[in-house]
Protein backbone atom coordinates (compact mmCIF):
# COMPACT_ATOMS: atom_id res chain seq x y z
CA UNK A 1 0.00 0.00 0.00
CA UNK A 2 1.32 3.38 -0.88
CA UNK A 3 2.41 5.86 1.91
CA UNK A 4 0.16 9.05 1.87
CA UNK A 5 2.86 11.45 2.02
CA UNK A 6 2.47 15.69 1.87
CA UNK A 7 5.36 17.64 0.84
CA UNK A 8 5.82 20.98 1.99
CA UNK A 9 7.83 22.95 -0.19
CA UNK A 10 8.47 27.00 -0.10
CA UNK A 11 10.22 27.21 -3.36
CA UNK A 12 11.53 25.73 -7.02
CA UNK A 13 10.40 21.91 -6.16
CA UNK A 14 13.12 20.55 -7.64
CA UNK A 15 13.27 17.70 -4.83
CA UNK A 16 9.42 17.13 -5.06
CA UNK A 17 9.78 17.15 -8.71
CA UNK A 18 12.28 14.09 -8.01
CA UNK A 19 10.06 12.52 -5.47
CA UNK A 20 7.05 12.64 -8.41
CA UNK A 21 9.01 11.18 -11.21
CA UNK A 22 10.66 8.17 -9.09
CA UNK A 23 6.91 7.99 -8.02
CA UNK A 24 5.63 7.78 -11.43
CA UNK A 25 7.79 5.46 -12.58
CA UNK A 26 7.19 2.54 -9.51
CA UNK A 27 10.61 3.11 -8.16
CA UNK A 28 8.86 4.96 -4.98
CA UNK A 29 5.88 3.55 -3.52
CA UNK A 30 4.43 6.63 -1.80
CA UNK A 31 1.11 8.33 -2.85
CA UNK A 32 1.53 12.20 -2.45
CA UNK A 33 -1.79 13.42 -1.60
CA UNK A 34 -0.80 17.26 -1.41
CA UNK A 35 1.78 20.26 -1.81
CA UNK A 36 1.69 22.42 0.92
CA UNK A 37 3.26 25.93 0.91
CA UNK A 38 4.07 29.03 2.84
CA UNK A 39 4.40 30.71 -0.61
CA UNK A 40 1.30 31.64 -3.08
CA UNK A 41 3.99 31.56 -5.99
CA UNK A 42 6.70 28.57 -4.74
CA UNK A 43 7.30 27.13 -7.96
CA UNK A 44 6.82 23.86 -6.39
CA UNK A 45 3.07 24.59 -6.11
CA UNK A 46 2.46 24.65 -10.38
CA UNK A 47 4.61 21.64 -10.34
CA UNK A 48 1.91 19.64 -8.31
CA UNK A 49 -1.01 21.17 -10.39
CA UNK A 50 0.35 19.83 -13.61
CA UNK A 51 0.53 16.50 -12.25
CA UNK A 52 -3.14 16.72 -10.70
CA UNK A 53 -1.71 16.78 -7.00
CA UNK A 54 -4.05 18.95 -4.30
CA UNK A 55 -1.79 22.12 -3.85
CA UNK A 56 -2.34 24.95 -1.31
CA UNK A 57 -0.46 28.14 -0.10
CA UNK A 58 -1.34 29.33 3.04
CA UNK A 59 0.65 32.85 3.33
CA UNK A 60 1.28 33.90 7.02
CA UNK A 61 0.64 37.70 6.28
CA UNK A 62 -2.74 36.93 5.95
CA UNK A 63 -3.20 35.64 9.64
CA UNK A 64 -3.73 37.79 12.36
CA UNK A 65 -0.09 35.99 14.00
CA UNK A 66 1.81 33.07 13.85
CA UNK A 67 0.18 31.23 15.89
CA UNK A 68 -3.26 31.26 14.49
CA UNK A 69 -0.91 30.89 10.34
CA UNK A 70 -0.02 27.42 12.36
CA UNK A 71 -3.41 26.33 13.35
CA UNK A 72 -5.01 26.66 9.67
CA UNK A 73 -1.53 25.26 8.18
CA UNK A 74 -2.04 22.12 10.80
CA UNK A 75 -5.51 21.98 9.77
CA UNK A 76 -4.95 21.83 6.45
CA UNK A 77 -2.29 19.24 6.66
CA UNK A 78 -4.38 17.26 8.63
CA UNK A 79 -7.32 17.05 6.13
CA UNK A 80 -5.23 15.26 3.93
CA UNK A 81 -4.79 12.49 6.16
CA UNK A 82 -0.53 12.32 5.52
CA UNK A 83 0.68 9.76 7.20
CA UNK A 84 4.04 10.78 6.33
CA UNK A 85 5.35 14.20 5.51
CA UNK A 86 7.97 15.23 3.15
CA UNK A 87 9.82 18.77 3.71
CA UNK A 88 11.19 19.56 0.56
CA UNK A 89 12.69 23.60 0.32
CA UNK A 90 10.33 24.53 3.73
CA UNK A 91 11.93 27.35 4.45
CA UNK A 92 9.96 27.56 7.80
CA UNK A 93 10.74 26.11 11.36
CA UNK A 94 7.98 23.88 12.95
CA UNK A 95 6.12 24.37 15.61
CA UNK A 96 6.85 22.13 18.62
CA UNK A 97 3.16 20.90 18.03
CA UNK A 98 3.07 20.16 14.74
CA UNK A 99 6.97 18.21 14.96
CA UNK A 100 5.37 15.80 17.91
CA UNK A 101 2.34 15.16 16.01
CA UNK A 102 4.39 13.64 13.17
CA UNK A 103 7.57 12.94 15.22
CA UNK A 104 8.86 9.63 13.61
CA UNK A 105 6.80 10.74 10.19
CA UNK A 106 8.40 13.41 9.18
CA UNK A 107 11.57 13.64 6.99
CA UNK A 108 13.40 16.85 5.54
CA UNK A 109 16.51 17.46 3.49
CA UNK A 110 19.34 19.65 4.17
CA UNK A 111 21.99 21.05 1.77
CA UNK A 112 25.07 20.02 4.16
CA UNK A 113 26.49 17.21 5.90
CA UNK A 114 24.56 17.45 9.06
CA UNK A 115 25.47 18.52 11.94
CA UNK A 116 27.82 20.48 10.41
CA UNK A 117 26.58 23.66 8.37
CA UNK A 118 23.18 23.69 10.18
CA UNK A 119 20.86 27.17 8.78
CA UNK A 120 21.25 28.94 5.58
CA UNK A 121 23.61 29.67 3.24
CA UNK A 122 25.49 26.03 3.16
CA UNK A 123 27.18 26.45 0.15
CA UNK A 124 28.94 29.86 0.58
CA UNK A 125 29.70 28.87 4.01
CA UNK A 126 31.11 26.08 3.47
CA UNK A 127 33.76 27.77 0.46
CA UNK A 128 34.44 30.15 2.71
CA UNK A 129 35.73 27.78 5.04
CA UNK A 130 37.82 25.67 2.37
CA UNK A 131 35.88 22.47 3.29
CA UNK A 132 37.06 19.25 1.62
CA UNK A 133 33.53 17.80 1.65
CA UNK A 134 29.62 19.03 1.56
CA UNK A 135 26.56 17.50 0.52
CA UNK A 136 23.20 16.74 1.68
CA UNK A 137 21.48 15.10 4.66
CA UNK A 138 17.83 13.18 5.21
CA UNK A 139 16.76 13.59 8.76
CA UNK A 140 13.64 13.05 10.55
CA UNK A 141 12.29 16.23 12.16
CA UNK A 142 12.30 17.04 15.87
CA UNK A 143 11.83 20.01 17.66
CA UNK A 144 15.58 21.16 16.92
CA UNK A 145 15.81 22.43 13.71
CA UNK A 146 18.49 20.75 10.92
CA UNK A 147 19.35 18.44 14.00
CA UNK A 148 16.45 15.67 14.21
CA UNK A 149 17.98 12.07 14.26
CA UNK A 150 20.27 11.89 10.87
CA UNK A 151 19.52 9.07 8.20
CA UNK A 152 21.45 9.59 5.43
CA UNK A 153 24.06 11.41 3.58
CA UNK A 154 24.99 12.39 0.03
CA UNK A 155 28.46 13.40 0.00
CA UNK A 156 31.26 14.95 -2.52
CA UNK A 157 34.15 16.54 -2.65
CA UNK A 158 34.91 20.54 -3.12
CA UNK A 159 36.81 20.72 -5.85
CA UNK A 160 39.04 24.10 -6.88
CA UNK A 161 36.70 24.65 -10.20
CA UNK A 162 33.45 24.91 -7.39
CA UNK A 163 31.96 27.90 -6.88
CA UNK A 164 28.54 28.36 -5.09
CA UNK A 165 26.15 27.69 -7.91
CA UNK A 166 28.02 24.59 -9.24
CA UNK A 167 28.05 22.79 -5.78
CA UNK A 168 24.76 23.72 -5.17
CA UNK A 169 23.85 21.97 -8.62
CA UNK A 170 26.16 19.08 -7.67
CA UNK A 171 24.49 18.96 -4.24
CA UNK A 172 20.88 19.10 -5.38
CA UNK A 173 21.65 16.25 -8.15
CA UNK A 174 22.38 14.02 -5.11
CA UNK A 175 19.34 15.20 -3.25
CA UNK A 176 17.43 13.90 -6.51
CA UNK A 177 18.39 10.46 -5.93
CA UNK A 178 18.43 10.55 -2.26
CA UNK A 179 15.27 11.55 -1.17
CA UNK A 180 13.32 9.22 -3.28
CA UNK A 181 15.39 6.08 -1.72
CA UNK A 182 14.80 7.06 1.97
CA UNK A 183 11.61 7.87 1.39
CA UNK A 184 11.52 4.42 0.05
CA UNK A 185 12.60 3.12 2.67
CA UNK A 186 9.53 4.56 5.04
CA UNK A 187 7.74 3.24 2.18
CA UNK A 188 8.85 -0.44 3.19
CA UNK A 189 8.57 0.25 6.82
CA UNK A 190 12.25 -0.21 7.07
CA UNK A 191 12.99 3.31 8.62
CA UNK A 192 11.56 4.24 11.90
CA UNK A 193 12.62 6.78 14.24
CA UNK A 194 13.82 4.82 17.63
CA UNK A 195 13.62 7.17 20.82
CA UNK A 196 16.10 9.64 19.60
CA UNK A 197 17.61 7.72 16.99
CA UNK A 198 16.67 6.53 13.42
CA UNK A 199 16.60 2.94 12.67
CA UNK A 200 16.92 1.10 9.59
CA UNK A 201 15.99 -2.69 9.29
CA UNK A 202 15.53 -2.37 13.41
CA UNK A 203 19.05 -1.05 13.42
CA UNK A 204 19.55 2.11 15.34
CA UNK A 205 21.98 4.24 13.32
CA UNK A 206 24.85 5.35 15.14
CA UNK A 207 25.92 7.51 12.49
CA UNK A 208 24.04 8.28 8.67
CA UNK A 209 24.03 6.03 5.71
CA UNK A 210 26.59 7.58 3.44
CA UNK A 211 26.53 7.61 -0.45
CA UNK A 212 28.68 9.13 -2.23
CA UNK A 213 28.37 11.10 -5.25
CA UNK A 214 29.35 8.54 -7.77
CA UNK A 215 27.13 6.16 -6.56
CA UNK A 216 24.58 8.39 -6.75
CA UNK A 217 24.69 9.79 -10.00
C1 LIG B 1 17.17 21.86 -1.33
O1 LIG B 1 18.49 21.90 -1.79
C2 LIG B 1 17.13 21.54 0.15
O2 LIG B 1 18.23 20.80 0.57
C3 LIG B 1 17.11 22.90 0.78
O3 LIG B 1 16.35 23.69 -0.06
C4 LIG B 1 16.53 23.24 -1.40
C5 LIG B 1 15.18 23.22 -2.07
O4 LIG B 1 15.31 23.02 -3.43
N1 LIG B 1 16.56 22.84 2.08
C6 LIG B 1 16.95 23.62 3.07
O5 LIG B 1 17.78 24.48 2.96
C7 LIG B 1 16.24 23.36 4.39
N2 LIG B 1 16.99 23.88 5.48
P1 LIG B 1 14.07 22.56 -4.29
O6 LIG B 1 12.92 23.51 -3.94
O7 LIG B 1 14.50 22.77 -5.70
O8 LIG B 1 13.76 21.15 -3.96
Amino acid sequence: MSLRTAVLLSGTGSNFQAILGQAACGNLEIEVVAALSDRPGAQGLQRARDAGIPAAALPPSEYQDRRSWWEAFAGRLRSFSPQVLALAGFMRILPASLCDEYRGRALNIHPSLLPGYPGLNTYRRVLEAGEAWHGATVHFVTRDLDSGPLVAQARLRVTARDDEASLKARVQACEHVLYPRVLQWMADGRLEMVGSRAALDGRELLKPIVFEEKELL
